[in-house]
Order: C-alpha cells, then structure tokens, then sequence
C-alpha cells in the first residue's frame, strides 16, 4: 500500500507539474514583455527565409545586439517533416504552421518583419531587393533594404531538370498549398471516377495515383496516401476499391538511398505487402495532362519507353536553385564552380563576400539538404553572432579601461584596472575561438504506411548506430516528431489531430 500511495502521488504532483508548465507557457505566449525599440546605432541583420535554417538562427540570437529585419514571402515557419501527413487530412495544415510574428514579438528587441520576396542581393551595394508577392499590395510594392550582415536563409525549389510538362501538371509537395492542392486533387479523381457512365479505362486512369522520385518525399507521401485509401476511402467509397493504385516511379535502381540496404529492402517489401507498386529505374522523360511517358531500364541494359497513365502526379524529385541565390552566384567569381547552391566556408561565409552567411537547403556544404542540417546551421550562425556582439562590447570596454589606466594618478589604480584588462582579454580571447561549424547527425527517420517507419539513428553522437524499422519505430517516429515540433501549441495540435484521425477517421478536402 506505501507503494501505490507513493505512486498515486508521484502521479499527482507530475500532472500538477505539467498543468503549471501548460499556464506557464499559455500565459507566457499570450503576454509577451515589452521589446526594446529598433536602436540606429546597432548594426542592421537582415535574414532571407523563414524556414527550418532562418527561424533556428532567429529563436536562438540574442536581438538586443543588432536590428533584425527578416524578409520572407511566407509569415509563418512550416514544420515539413509533418507536411506529407497534410496531403491527406491525418494532421492539419495549421497544426504545423508556428506565425513568425508570433515568434518576433517575443525577442528582447523589436525585429522589423517584411511579407515579400528577395528578388536581388547587390553584394557590393550591400541591399537586398524586395518585392511584395502578397494578393494585396500598396502603393509600393518593390524597395530596396540596406544590410550591415546577411543571413540567406531562402531554401530551394522543386527540381524538374527541364521535363517538359510538369510544371504545368504535377503537384509537388514543398509548401502548405501544395499539400491543400494534393488533398483536393485525390478527392475529386474520385468524385470524378464515379461519374455517371465514366467507362472503366477511364475509371482506371483517375484513380491512378503516381509520384515520381523515391526519395524520402515520395516515401512518405505513399505510406500516407495508403493509410487514407486502406483506413477511410476504402469504407467510404467501396466502388474504387478495386481500381485504386498507388505506383512510385524511381530512376535509379533503388528507393531512399540514403538509408541502410537492409531498411531499402524492409521499405520495399513493405510497400509490395500495401499493394504500391515501385518501379525502379524507371526515368520520367515528359508529363503531359494525362499520361507521364518513361524510359525503363530493363536489367540486360536495354531499354524501353513506356505511357503510364495517371489520374494524380505528385513530383518529388528534390532540390533546385533559386532565382535570387543564381543571381548572387552569377555576381560572384568564387561562385563560378558551384552548381548546387552558394559555396560556403567553414563558418558558412558565402565564399567570394564578406558579411554574407548563408545556410539550409540554398547552400551548398559536404552534408544533405535536411531540416536537420538546416536548424544546426541556424542554432551555430545565432551563436556566431551573438559572440560577435560580445566581443565588440569587450572591446570597446577594453579601448576605454586601457585610456582610463593610461590617464590613472595612483599606481594602485592602475594595477587594478590592469588586472580587470587582463581577464577581460582572457575572457575575450575565449569568446573568439569559436570553432566552425560541424554537423552532428542525429539518423534519418521515415514513414512508410501501415503504421511503420524506417529508422537509421545515431546513438551517444554516433558512437552507437541502429538501423530498425516497424511498428515501434513507428511509435519513436511519432515521439522524435512532437519533440522537434518548435512550440508547445503546435505539439497539442498535432497530438489532438492524431488522436481525431485514429478515433474519427480522416475528412478529405470537401
Ligand atoms: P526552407 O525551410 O525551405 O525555408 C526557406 C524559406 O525561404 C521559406 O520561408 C521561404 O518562404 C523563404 N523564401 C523563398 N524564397 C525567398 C526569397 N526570394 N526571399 C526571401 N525568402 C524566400 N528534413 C529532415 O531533416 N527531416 C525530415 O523529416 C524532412 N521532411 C521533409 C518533408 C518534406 C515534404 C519536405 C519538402 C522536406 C523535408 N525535409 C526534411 C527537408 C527540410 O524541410 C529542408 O531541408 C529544410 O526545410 C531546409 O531549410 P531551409 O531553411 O534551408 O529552407
Ligand atoms: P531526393 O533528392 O532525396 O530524391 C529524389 C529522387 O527522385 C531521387 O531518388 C532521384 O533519383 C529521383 N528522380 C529524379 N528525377 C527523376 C525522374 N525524371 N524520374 C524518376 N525519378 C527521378 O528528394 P526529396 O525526397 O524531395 O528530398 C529532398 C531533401 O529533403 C533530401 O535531402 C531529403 O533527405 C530531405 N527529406 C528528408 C526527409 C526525412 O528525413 N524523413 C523527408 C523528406 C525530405
């Protein structure tokens, strides 16, 4: 009995802990303190994105130091790992989506927030040039702003490699919209498959589903697309049960290459047991409205070209530059070998300029385009500048005890005020012997349907690795993902909305 009691009351004091937490941060999100004003004699931080690399830097950098102005088409930070689950109702798009001035109004000093897009960076003229891409727009709608340092934090687009038609007709799956578009794009092939008199080639065409690269993008977006089919259209709409298909076109011989052969497999088998058909080395060479026409590799070398019919598309082949980032590289002759992205130094200089950083998915460094890397970058660039600010203040304390000292009557006074130099510098020389920046991977994660995931995970900073995939791993898949989501709002949300699909089912978009 001394034990249950204990135990009752364990329990207890931990809800009544996690209740004050919860009216702790509610209160704390709901009155945010008073911010210091923009200051003119601090130096101007302006920051392109806000995505995983540009928010990461934003939360952690202490804004008393500098004026931040951020500038991005978006005003809110997305959650992309969560995004394929959008696709199909399982979470929704708010509950992933954390408002940027949300995240600003609770700096120490006020960052100036502009809803546009970067449409030139002048290195030497040292502005960026902006543009509004709202609906609404002013009586101006394109300026320019002055930059002390710059943050490119701006991410890349979807690649296409020049496929004719399929920035006309594919979906992709980057954005909040692309996930609304897809949603409603896999309700109304239905709709429109159970037409009145719809003959059954047809039938067969719409409820086709296609996605095109076998990345972890269109990995995940069948496992999702699965589940809705097996746990809810399936009950809804049992005249397609038969015809719906789900096929995953990959060029290269295998899915997910960047996870262990033994989990390609397990991810392989497991999509042949949900009935989605993978068709590696299988190179999509042109989309039209209909039909995508590919090129099969068959395992004697030759090859064959193929029309597949589809009702959706979803386009998922990976990363491309941006605009404002070619521009920049075209301006810069250090640029003039890279191809991927803006070459960076160790501490993510932008080789070629000074004052200019640049992080995520529109830089190019040894490790992968991830959310990962990008938020590490993000955490590293706030520490940089947040010691740059401190050493410019030790500095200028130094100037001014070295005059003090100089213009000292006593030598009592100028021995202390020589020993406050010395551990000034030494506390000086420790704030500057920051080290570059160095990747810390924490293992690559993936779901694949069916309640099972793929994981590939670094234990202890790697010194142990394990590679699993399955129900459990599943379950860790869900807990990492609530733990990275950024605010305690968006974790509830999350956990509400996985809980309302489980028990309600999903709802489409209507
Ligand atoms: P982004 O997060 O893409 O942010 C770019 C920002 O720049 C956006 O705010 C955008 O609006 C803004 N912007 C664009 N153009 C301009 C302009 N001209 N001027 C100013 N601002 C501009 N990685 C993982 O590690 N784990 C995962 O599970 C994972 N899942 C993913 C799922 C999906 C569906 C996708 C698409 C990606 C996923 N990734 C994942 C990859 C990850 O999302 C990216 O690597 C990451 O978002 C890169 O961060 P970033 O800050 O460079 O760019
Ligand atoms: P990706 O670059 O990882 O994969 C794209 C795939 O498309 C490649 O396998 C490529 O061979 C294939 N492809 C390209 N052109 C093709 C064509 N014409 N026909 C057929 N196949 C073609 O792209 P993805 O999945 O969009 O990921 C982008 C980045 O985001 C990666 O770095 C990835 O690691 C990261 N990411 C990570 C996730 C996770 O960790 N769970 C989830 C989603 C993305």
């Amino acid at each position: 009995f001394g034990v249950l009691r204990f135990l009752w009351r364990l329990t207890w004091i931990s809800a009544l802990g996690s209740f004050v937490y919860l009216g702790y941060h509610i209160y704390d999100s709901k009155h945010p303190p008073e911010q210091l004003p923009l200051d003119p004699t601090k130096k101007t931080l302006v920051v392109l994105g806000s995505g995983w690399g540009s928010v990461s830097l934003l939360k952690k950098l202490d804004t008393e130091n500098y004026n931040v102005v951020v500038i991005s088409p978006r005003n809110f930070f997305l959650f992309t790992p969560l995004l394929p689950s959008c696709t199909t109702g399982t979470i929704e798009h708010r509950s992933i989506m954390e408002p940027l001035r949300h995240i600003i109004r609770h700096k120490k000093r006020a960052v100036q927030y502009y809803e546009a897009e970067a449409t030139k960076i002048d290195a030497e003229r040292r502005v960026v040039k902006m543009s509004d891409s709202s609906d609404v727009k002013g009586n101006v709608s394109e300026t320019e702003v002055p930059f002390d340092y710059l943050v490119i934090g701006v991410g890349a687009e979807n690649a296409t490699f020049g496929i004719p038609g399929v920035k006309e007709n594919a979906c992709f799956l980057k954005e909040i919209q692309d996930a609304q578009r897809i949603r409603t794009r896999v309700m109304d092939c239905i709709e429109t498959a159970t037409f009145k008199d719809q003959t059954d080639e047809e039938k067969a065409r719409l409820l086709h589903m296609v996605i095109v690269g076998g990345g972890p993008t269109g990995i995940e977006f069948a496992g999702e697309l699965h589940d809705f089919f097996e746990e809810d259209l399936r009950k809804w709409v049992p005249d397609i049960s038969e015809k719906f298909r789900v096929t995953l076109v990959e060029a290269l011989p295998n899915v997910l290459p960047m996870f262990s052969k033994a989990l390609i497999e397990y991810t392989e088998k497991t999509f042949k047991d949900e009935n989605i058909l993978v068709r590696t080395k299988t190179m999509v060479k042109k989309v039209t409205d209909r039909n995508i026409e590919v090129e099969v590799t068959q395992p004697d070398g030759n090859k064959y070209k193929e029309t597949i019919p589809y009702g959706l598309l979803v386009w998922a082949t990976g990363n491309a530059v941006r605009g404002v980032v070619r521009d920049l590289m075209s301006q810069l002759p250090a640029q003039k070998n890279s191809r991927r992205g803006l070459a960076v130094n160790d501490y993510l200089v932008v080789d070629g300029t000074e004052g200019i950083w640049a992080l995520g998915d529109c830089s190019v460094t040894k490790y992968a385009p991830t959310a990962q890397v990008a938020s590490q970058q993000g955490n590293f660039l706030a520490r940089l500048f947040n010691s740059m600010a401190k050493t410019q203040a030790i500095e200028e304390d130094l100037f001014q005890l070295d005059q003090m000292r100089e213009s000292a009557a006593d030598e009592a006074e100028k021995a202390k005020l020589a020993a406050e130099i010395e551990v000034k510098g030494r506390s000086l020389s420790r704030i500057k012997q920051l080290s570059p920046f160095e990747y810390s991977h924490q293992g690559s994660l993936a779901y694949i349907g069916a309640d099972r995931a793929v994981a590939d995970i670094n234990w202890f900073g790697g010194v142990i690795s394990s590679a699993t995939g399955g129900e459990l791993t599943y379950l860790f898949w869900r807990s990492a993902y609530v733990s990275m989501v950024f605010s305690l709002r968006n974790r509830i949300l999350v956990l509400t909305d996985w809980f309302k699909t489980k028990a309600f089912g999903r709802d489409g978009e209507i």
